[in-house]
């Protein structure tokens, strides 16, 4: 539309531009408008309309706060402080575990673990719980699509935090503090049946991790401007490599096709490329009816936190998790060299919040 709005003697003024930058970038960069004005080389990225809006696409940040009608639990906040009390007791389960052991809030609510290490070892790794209210299926396979349900299966999985409904319901019950929260959120104290007392407590914690959210990055800084102006130069926060991975993200890598949206998930499994020799159960028995090792797709914000990754846990850097590793039937998964998938990690390193540490740089091979 805006192209053709464009007086005749700068549409040609910018064909011939674009003719002189197809010539000089082998037909990799393409003239762009933005708010009328062609968008300058000093800008740094030259971004055809159509990448323009693939970047667009994956903000902006931070969503809604969330609010769920089914949970009576959700957005008050005698009801998310409820949920974490219940997140980090010990006497949820008789093991003395407790969901903070897993989903450390130091650690970005994952556990630097390659697989989970409960009462036993399990087979997958813990994902981070940060912006869970962002998705509609949870876990790994993304079998489960009620939050509160999956914040209880800890407790059915005897590998986790095992706890049976009876035990569960008798500490609430007998803990003072914790049934006079549960009053007050629920609307009466805990009665005699024990389902009814652990689908609460699932509402409550659900409650309580949806408020769990990524901050704004280097990226969604970047993303605004480019909104704003047009045009976003890289900054030391989002340096050129960060860039250039991005518009390798966004367009040929097509690591957006699944990573999609604000959150870099569609929220859709996959079949997962991994078999990997790390855990065992690989292939992973992944979403019931699907077929073999089918994955939801994980969001990216905050990943340069939560090594190591995968959900086997098995590529302990960025640089091997950024291999292909799930399979797009739209297209063959792309060959990067190591510089790209470099500069698809500087990109991910900017999709997290500031880090005083040097982190990865770079990939070899
Ligand atoms: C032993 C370690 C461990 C403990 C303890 C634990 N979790 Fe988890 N958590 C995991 C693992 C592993 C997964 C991935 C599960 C899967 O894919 O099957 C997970 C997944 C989740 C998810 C889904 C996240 C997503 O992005 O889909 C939520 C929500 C969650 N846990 C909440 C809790 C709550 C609430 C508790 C306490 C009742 C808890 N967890 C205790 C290891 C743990
Ligand atoms: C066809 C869909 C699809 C495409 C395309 C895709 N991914 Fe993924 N991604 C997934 C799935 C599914 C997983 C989980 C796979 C597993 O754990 O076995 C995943 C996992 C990841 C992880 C690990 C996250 C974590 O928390 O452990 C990173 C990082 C990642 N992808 C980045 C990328 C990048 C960068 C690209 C482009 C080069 C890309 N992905 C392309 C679907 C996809």
């Amino acid at each position: 539309m805006r192209r053709r709005s464009a007086p005749g003697s700068l549409r040609r003024a910018l064909a011939a531009a674009a003719g002189a930058l197809l010539a000089g970038a082998g037909g990799l960069v393409l003239l762009a408008l933005a708010c009328g004005r062609p968008v300058s080389a000093a800008d740094g990225a030259l971004l055809a309309p159509g990448e323009r809006a693939a970047i667009l696409a994956l903000g902006p940040w931070p969503p809604e706060p969330p609010h769920d009608a089914r949970n009576p639990a959700s957005g008050r906040p005698d009801g998310v402080a409820l949920g974490e009390a219940l997140f980090h007791s010990a006497r949820l389960s008789p093991t003395g575990l407790r969901c903070a052991s897993c989903h450390e809030p130091w650690r970005h609510f994952a556990d630097g673990r390659a697989v989970a290490q409960g009462v036993a070892a399990g087979a997958r790794n813990t994902p981070s719980l940060l912006d869970v209210a962002t998705h509609r299926h949870y876990g790994w396979d993304g079998a489960r699509d009620d939050l509160g349900a999956q914040s209880l299966r800890p407790l059915d999985d005897p590998r986790e935090m095992p706890a049976t409904p009876a035990q569960l319901a008798a500490f609430v019950r007998a803990d003072a503090a914790t049934s006079a929260r549960y009053a007050r959120v629920f609307g009466a104290a805990p009665g005699p049946d024990d389902a009814c007392v652990r689908r609460d407590v699932g509402l409550a914690l659900a409650a309580y991790v949806e408020t769990l959210a990524s901050p704004r990055t280097p990226f969604d800084d970047w993303r605004d401007r480019l909104v704003a102006t047009g045009g976003a130069t890289p900054t030391p926060a989002f340096p050129a490599a960060a860039v250039r991975g991005l518009r390798l993200f966004a367009g040929r890598a097509g690591c957006a096709a699944c990573h999609a949206g604000a959150a870099f998930s569609d929220d859709a499994t996959h079949v997962s490329l991994l078999r990997s020799p790390a855990a065992p159960g690989i292939p992973d028995d992944a979403h019931p009816g699907g077929p073999a090792n089918a994955l939801r797709t994980p969001g990216l914000r905050d990943v340069a936190a939560t090594a190591p990754y995968l959900h086997d846990g098995s590529a302990d850097r960025l640089c091997d998790a950024v291999r292909p590793h799930a399979a797009d039937p739209d297209r063959p998964a792309p060959s990067l060299t190591a510089g790209e998938r470099g500069d698809i990690v500087a990109f991910l390193r900017a999709l997290s919040a500031a880090r005083d540490d040097a982190g990865e740089r770079g990939c070899d091979g």
